[in-house]
């Protein structure tokens, strides 16, 4: 089985992803990690040299190897999305084939708290706003629904720490 954690930017996928394969004894793979190291290039220099549709491209490219790639594995595979995975129909058809879909579903107050203490220059959706607040409540207006209807499992993570979230995962999957 496939488990990939999906959410918002600063809702703590990877390092819960990261959590959840130690807790496990799992593969873990990172998606935006995968494709950097794969490109040579950071998501930053992928979205500022080709845009966004490309970068979408390889997200779709990489999510399909992987998930063919590890479907049949012996263990399970935790795979942390990025943010806008789920947003690319054709991505979300291959979760909804493929894997069992997490999302970690935080509070915008909470996403803020987190891009602040995590940095936002390797997020290029957000790398230059004025208003961090107001661009991550109006990306969330316009993702909140995909991010319900793409997932198995939701998990709220506000106030828990990442240890807590993975056994709320572990519960929830058995
Ligand atoms: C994105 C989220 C990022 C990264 C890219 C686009 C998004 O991943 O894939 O900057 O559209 O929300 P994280 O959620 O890991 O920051």
């Amino acid at each position: 089985m496939i488990v990939a954690l999906s959410g918002f930017m600063g809702c703590g996928k990877s390092h819960v992803a990261a959590c959840l394969a130690k807790k496990t004894e799992c593969f873990f793979f990172d998606l935006d990690d995968t494709i950097q190291m794969e490109e040579g290039l950071s998501v930053s220099e992928i979205f500022a040299q080709q845009g966004e549709a490309s970068f979408r491209l390889l997200e779709y490219e990489y999510l399909d190897r992987i998930t063919s790639d590890y479907r049949d594995f012996p263990t399970d595979i935790i795979l942390s999305l990025g943010g806008g995975t789920v947003l690319t129909e054709q991505c979300a058809a291959l979760l909804k084939k493929n894997a069992t879909c997490v999302y970690l579903r935080a509070s915008i107050d909470e996403l803020v708290r987190n891009l602040e203490i995590v940095g936002i220059e390797n997020r290029p959706l957000l790398a230059g706003t004025s208003d961090l607040r107001q661009s991550v409540a109006d990306l969330m207006a316009q993702r909140s629904t995909t991010y319900e209807k793409t997932a198995d499992i939701v998990i709220d993570v506000d106030g828990l720490d990442f240890d807590t979230v993975a056994d709320r995962i572990i519960e929830s999957l058995n």
